[in-house]
């Protein structure tokens, strides 16, 4: 494989792209450096461009059946980078991982029972739970000199009056992969309580050299009858492979009523499951997209540590997460003595950049802002240098 080229622009504008063509709707103008929603300025690996051109062979783009290769992709991806044995019919294929957030919420809690998030999280975990008119349950992550961790006492006494956990992991905005201890004792709280947990693992394969990730799933240590029962997984390559347009995920349901329940729920809504072109992409990604994966880790880890490197340097009055995975940092501009709104107007207005509010993930986000690496180094230079300009006119 020729290896790929990071740094080569790639111009999105005028793709009816979220991150560059709604900026003048999000920020009030469209001129704003976009390091905001979580896709990446990446083309796409050569494998899946090349599955989606010979597709595109066949003029018909009828409905589409899931093909044995489309779960075999997932069975060998899974088997492979996580050492996670898991059987075909454990697969159920999804639309997007924000709909399975959903669909666990109609699925495995009442109306108006109890479903715990850990805040600062990505915001449609609060949103799925808030529309499906369940009632959420916040046990906020505690900020430590280390980084953010768990509050397990916390869990301990909200897990009595809940049904559903939703798990970010590695999580979304902050940027932790969270240790298997510590996995472990979510587990430990999740069982006494007889909680089903869906876990979001859409970040799992994008994981920097240090930490590595643990499927919950596949954690066993004495739970497995428990992890086969009440715990669901949702994977999916669209942010790895940076093809988040094309909706297809599958969550990992070991247990048949709740494969059941869960498909009850998606059948609510009629949601159709995949496209001819989707199914392709996310095929090709899982079959043949390891060493461009390996690639793009390399690439963003280097961008990890640039930026680290550059706030610590540069920017005193900021402070930053050394994200453990994800494409996204975690700002922490509460120095600047800005409220939030002043905060947002000082980031466009005086910086030209946009980020994602850190508010929007919850009120324990305030004062921060959520950076997306996912783009070229020397754009995230170009942010960083306007922040240092901007912040020495305050
Ligand atoms: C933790 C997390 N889950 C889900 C999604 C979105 O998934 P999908 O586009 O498949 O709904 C994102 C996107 O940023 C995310 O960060």
């Amino acid at each position: 494989m020729l290896l790929p080229n990071f740094d080569i622009p790639v111009q999105r504008e005028g793709t009816a792209s979220l991150k560059f063509d709604g900026r003048q709707q999000v920020f009030g103008r469209a001129d704003v450096n976009p390091l905001w929603v979580a896709d990446m300025d990446f083309a796409s690996p050569d494998c899946i461009q090349a599955a989606i051109a010979e597709r595109n062979q066949h003029p018909v783009y009828g409905y589409s059946l899931l093909p044995d290769s489309f779960y075999q992709s997932v069975i060998d991806w899974f088997a492979t980078r996580h050492h996670w044995q898991i059987k075909r019919e454990w697969i159920v294929a999804a639309p997007g991982v924000v709909s399975s957030l959903h669909a666990a919420c109609l699925a495995f809690a009442g109306e108006g029972e109890g479903v715990i998030i850990q805040p600062p999280v990505y915001h449609p975990f609060l949103g799925a739970i808030q529309k499906t008119r369940r009632q959420p349950l916040l046990n906020p992550l505690q900020a430590g000199v280390d980084g953010y961790r768990m509050d397990f006492q916390q869990l301990e006494i909200l897990a009595r009056d809940a049904r559903l956990l939703m798990l970010c992991s590695p999580h979304n905005p902050v940027g932790r992969v969270w240790r298997r201890d510590e996995l472990l004792q979510l587990l430990d709280i999740a069982r006494r309580n007889k909680l089903y947990i869906i876990s979001d693992d859409i970040h799992a394969d994008l994981v920097f050299s240090e930490s590595k990730h643990t499927m919950l799933a596949a954690l066993g240590e004495g739970f497995e009858a428990y992890l086969a029962e009440r715990v669901i997984t949702a994977v999916s390559p669209n942010k790895s492979f940076n093809i988040p347009g094309l909706g297809l995920s599958c969550l990992i349901i070991p247990n048949a009523e709740s494969r059941q329940k869960i498909q009850a729920a998606y059948d609510l809504i009629a949601a159709n499951y995949a496209n001819p072109l989707s199914l392709v992409a996310f095929t090709a990604a899982y079959q043949q997209g390891g060493e461009w994966l390996d690639a793009l880790l390399k690439y963003l880890q280097g961008n990890r540590d640039f930026v680290f490197n550059k706030v610590q340097q540069g920017l005193p009055l900021l402070k930053v997460s050394r994200s453990e995975g994800t494409c996204l940092m975690w700002l922490d501009c509460r120095s600047l003595k800005l409220d939030d709104a002043a905060l947002r107007d000082f980031m466009i207005n005086t910086c030209g950049v946009g980020l994602s509010p850190g508010l929007q993930f919850g009120e324990q986000g305030s004062g921060f802002m959520r950076l997306n690496i996912g783009t070229r180094r020397e754009r995230l230079a170009e942010a960083l240098t306007a922040i240092e300009a901007g912040i020495k006119t305050l």
